[in-house]
This record gives structure tokens, sequence and C-alpha cells, in this order.
């Protein structure tokens, strides 16, 4: 059913976007996070970051993704291989990074050293007042579509966190030394929170800890050959109207917890015409923050993924920062938490900071950035909380050393620590 058409017009290129009911929403549950059980098969091997190389000496970087083909797999542009991440230069202060991120590119040739290409974008041009973390895709013809989170007002005095889901075009001109973006289109908003299916900035009350609308990423379904967008949100609607009638016992505050993880359809190939769908995942009143989605199809099986923060679920489930996943066998529901809980990688007990926003590649190589080591026992407020110095000692801001994961079913395992940067 046709329920809603909303248009969005930015620099002269209108998007379309209709909403269709599915009723197939998947629910992860406290049920599903309480079976959560830690061993040696979902938990990383302590970094140690002394023995860490970075990819740039000028600057933290942090999320990461590589360019990819429509099926996911990493593109090779003329021999060179290109990945982008979050970036701010070092003097940001490390808890201070996300207010002022920018998209910066690097590029290989044998994939494991890397040459920063700088930001991605021309100045100016990004939408929003800082650009949150995405995905980019190439066409046979190639031709290169980034979609990342446009967050704040451009131009801002004051840090806002409202946030959209942005598009641009380009092309890459390679020489033998580097890697440049070339014929730059407009860059566009596609999709804002819908308030039936997404919660918007408007139905978000102080009360609830975060707002998420964010983390595009391009998925297209080998199967029907359908192309769609994950992201992270919430669940729609206002606080007061929300229940938790499945938490039993008196968990305070349970009702603000509403992460989500959202799917758009994209209609046609030049990305102005989508289709809003409900929710893929919804943890309402057990996690607040379902980070980067991602899916890919192995065997029989869709596997979807994401990224959460331990203090992002409700008081009472102990979960570690980790890489969360579930499989199904249709895109749309039907999806069982891996390994019973959902956990796939978490971060040791002795060091739980070490790593986050993990990505899975399609072969089962998993890449991820250093966050804070060594912390002894601080939580993730209390190192916010220490003097500019210990910030920086404790923060690595390049990225982890890869882990390869195998993954049968519903089950996964880490098998081993692969070199940092490697994503084969
Ligand atoms: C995960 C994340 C993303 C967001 C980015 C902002 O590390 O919270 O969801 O795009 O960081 O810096």
């Amino acid at each position: 059913t046709l329920i809603a058409v909303a248009i969005i017009c930015t620099s002269l290129v209108s998007i379309r976007v209709s909403a269709q009911e599915n009723s197939d929403t998947f629910n992860w549950t406290r049920e599903d996070v309480s079976k959560l059980t830690t061993s040696i098969n979902n938990t990383a091997p302590t970094i140690n970051k002394e023995e860490l190389v970075e990819i740039t000496s000028d600057s933290y970087i942090w999320d990461t993704w590589p360019l990819q083909y429509k099926n996911g797999l990493p593109a090779v542009v003329n021999g060179y291989k290109i990945i982008f991440a979050l970036s701010v230069p070092k003097d940001v202060l490390p808890g201070k990074r996300h207010d002022s991120a920018e998209i910066h590119y690097f590029y290989s040739k044998d994939g494991k050293s890397w040459v920063s290409g700088g930001p991605i974008f021309k100045d100016g041009e990004a939408l929003g007042s800082r650009q949150w973390a995405g995905s980019a895709l190439i066409n046979k013809d190639g031709k290169v579509h980034i979609f990342y989170t446009a967050t704040g007002q451009k131009g801002e005095e004051t840090i806002t966190y409202e946030q959209r889901l942005a598009t641009a075009n380009a092309e890459i001109l390679t020489t033998n030394s580097s890697v440049t973006f070339t014929n730059w289109s407009d860059h566009k908003v596609f999709l804002e929170p819908d308030g039936k299916y997404y919660q918007t900035v408007e139905q978000t009350s102080r009360e609830e800890s975060s707002y998420s609308f964010r983390d595009p990423y391009f998925f297209q379904d080998p199967k029907t050959a359908e192309e769609y967008i994950v992201f992270e949100a919430n669940s729609a609607g206002a606080l007061e109207e929300r229940t938790c009638q499945s938490v039993s016992g008196n968990v305070e505050n349970a009702k603000s917890y509403n992460g989500s993880i959202g799917i758009v359809k994209v209609v046609n190939d030049r990305f102005t015409e989508f289709e809003l769908l409900s929710p893929l995942l919804e943890a309402n009143c057990v996690n607040d923050e379902l980070e980067r989605p991602s899916i890919m199809v192995k065997g029989n099986h869709y596997y979807l993924f994401l990224k959460t923060h331990s203090d992002k679920f409700t008081p009472g489930l102990e979960a570690p920062e980790g890489l969360y996943g579930f499989a199904s066998s249709t895109l749309v529901g039907g999806y069982k938490p891996l390994n019973g809980s959902g956990l796939v990688i978490g971060n040791p007990k002795s060091n739980p900071y070490q790593a986050y926003s993990w990505m899975v590649m399609s072969n089962g190589t998993v890449i991820s950035f250093v966050n804070y080591v060594d912390v002894d026992g601080k939580t993730i407020e209390e190192i916010g909380q220490q003097a500019p110095d210990y910030q920086v000692e404790h923060f690595g801001g390049m990225l982890a050393p890869s882990l390869k994961l195998s993954i049968t079913g519903e089950k996964t395992k880490i098998i081993h620590e692969k070199k940092q940067g490697v994503f084969k």
C-alpha cells in the first residue's frame, strides 16, 4: 500500500520518497541479549598500541569503508584500491572528533600501504556542518556514488545533531601515482526521518540519550538484483507514546531505548527515487544505538551486521562493545541473532574500548579502528573527563588489526588476527 509520498527538493534535483508497509520488523529482545556468553570465538585478541602503525600521521581516522562494487566486493580501479574514513586533524581532542568530522580517502596498489588523498569532497560542497559515516559504490560505467550522513546545519555556530542521508557522485581519475575524484555532481539529501517508522528530531525528547538517522549502506540483493540502503535510526514516536510491555520488572528508563535499523528501496539508478520500508530490526527497550548496519549474503543466508556500545543497552544487560549480527533466509523478517545473542566480535574485558566500528567484508575479513586502549577500568564517560594528554595518549585513531571470521549458518567464530589495513 502506498501510504505517503514526500518530495525533497535540493539543488534542482527532486527526490521522490514513497512508503511501503511491511510488518516483518525483527525485534532484538532482552531475552536474546541475556543469552550472551563470551568465549575465544567472539572475543577479539588484545590490541597492543605499541605494535601499531598509522596510515597517516597528520590525522585521526575512525569509521572506515572501502569503495565497493554493487555486489559488495571491494573495487579495484586501474590497479588501485580505495578506502574512505572519517577524519579530523590530530589537534582535535579525540572525544570532540564527531563535531568536525570529514570524509577523507586513501588509496593503495598492494592493499597494505595506503596513501592519503585528503578530503574527498571539494571545499564547502558537502552538506551538514560535518559528515558522518556512509558507504561508496562504483558502477560498471565508472561512476562513483558516495552515500554519507550530513549532520548539523552548514555554517552553524553551535553544534546541532540533526542527521540526514546525503549523496553525491563523481568520476575517478588515476595516474601512475595518484587517485583523484572529478566531475562532481551536486550533493543532495535523499532521505530524512518520516516520523511514522523513523523518529524525527522533533519527536526526540531530552530524556533520550541519543538521536540517530545516519550511516547509509548500499546493498544489492543478489537474489533479486533489487537495491537498498540500510541505515541507523530510532523507532518513531515520542517517549510518552511508547511502552515496554516486553520488559518484566522495573528497568529504569527502558522506554527511552529505541534503536532501529532502517531500510529504503532504491527505485532508480540515479538515486532520485526511493521507497521507504518499515524497519528491518528494532531493539526497543533493549538498545538505543545500532550503528553502521551492513548486509551481506552468504549461502542461503542474509547477514545483517551492526555495532553498538555497552552503555547503549538498557540497565541490567551486560554486553561488550562489539559487532553484532543476525541471519535470515529472507532479506526482510525471520532474523535470528547469530550465536544465540547476536554477539559476533566483542572487545576483551581487560581492554573494553580497544576497537570499534567493525565492518565485515564479504570474504569474512573484518576491519575496525583503534579507539581507547589500556584505560585501567575507566568508563568512556570518565575517559572524556580526563586531561587532554590522557585522552590523546590512550586514543588510537587508526585502523585496528583486521580479524578473520568464519561464518556458517547462524554461528560465527574469530579465526585469526590479520595485519592492520588488510581488507582481504
Ligand atoms: C560510529 C559512529 C557512526 C557515526 C560516526 C560519527 O563510530 O557513531 O554511527 O557516523 O561515528 O563520528
